[in-house]
């Protein structure tokens, strides 16, 4: 794989993992992930599958920056994480990354709209007002405009994983990473939340990379990248619109790029 995979546009991936390796240190030292390479672009909807205990969350806490790798190297629009302060990384984090868990993980004293003010408030780019303008605009769009007010323990599993998802966005970053995001969630609340993802990438122009067991939901996102014992063992992509059909003269305005073989 090349360093540009994935960032065709730009050249530079969104987000890469260089050699990545986490191990925990002990008597008999774990390893998490073991020398992960990846590029991963703007707009990309990518899963990662594998087995349980083969390094997903693992890797995605990584690339989040919620942990620090043993060797390699994450990198943010190709800048390094490795070397800069606390301080440093948890600006990128908060502006650069939005987190979606299993377990929504809400505070249960807070409103729905002050957990999702909160990361708001941690980057303090705006104004109290425009914060909850933009925490009430965000739960409207997720249709929780009538719960902003509420506890989380006053909602359902699946209204409360889609004010995680606010919450991811509080501070509109490119980057969204989720956990199991429907893991603990029934069908059609499932259904819902990876719609609401899907569209953060097909309309929204993010970037979702989401941790999955549900190999439905894999089978639908745009790429796949597998995980064996911490390490990476597949990397596939839904074959995107061949780009001749975008200069066929007369043929530009109708082209669905979807329909056209190869
Ligand atoms: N704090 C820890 N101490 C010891 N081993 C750990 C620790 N955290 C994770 N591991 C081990 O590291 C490996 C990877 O764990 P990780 O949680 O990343 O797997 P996973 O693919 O997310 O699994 P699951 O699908 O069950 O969530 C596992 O073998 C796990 O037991
Ligand atoms: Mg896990």
């Amino acid at each position: 794989m090349s360093a540009t995979d994935g960032a065709p546009s730009t050249g530079t991936p969104l987000i890469a993992a260089r050699g990545v390796t986490r191990i925990l240190p002990g008597i008999v030292p774990t390893t998490l992930v073991h020398d992960v390479d990846l590029a991963i672009g703007e707009n990309e909807l990518v899963a990662i599958t594998g087995p349980s205990g083969s390094g997903k969350s693992s890797l995605l806490y990584l690339l989040g920056l919620l942990d620090l790798p043993t060797a390699g190297e994450v990198l943010i629009r190709g800048r390094a994480t490795a070397g800069m302060s606390e301080e440093e990384r948890a600006h990128t984090r908060l502006a650069t990354l939005g987190f979606v868990f299993q377990f929504h993980f809400l505070l249960p004293e807070f409103t729905v709209l002050d957990n999702v003010t909160l990361p708001m408030r941690a980057l303090d780019a705006l104004s109290p007002k425009a914060m909850r303008e933009r925490g009430l605009d965000l739960l409207g769009s997720l249709g929780l405009g009538d719960h902003t007010a509420k506890r989380p323990d006053q909602l359902s599993g699946g209204q409360r994983q889609r004010v995680a998802v606010a919450r991811a966005l509080a501070n509109d970053p490119p980057l969204v990473l989720a956990d199991e995001p429907t893991g603990s969630l029934d069908s059609q609340a499932s259904e819902q939340v990876f719609e609401i993802l899907r569209d953060l990438v097909r309309t929204g122009g993010k970037t979702v990379v989401a941790v999955t067991h549900d190999l439905d939901i894999a089978r639908r996102m745009d790429r796949r990248i597998a995980l064996m014992d911490g390490a990476v063992v597949g990397d596939e992509r839904v074959v995107v619109a061949p780009r001749r059909n975008m200069i066929i003269p007369g043929r530009t305005e109708g082209a669905n790029p979807e329909s056209s073989p190869g």
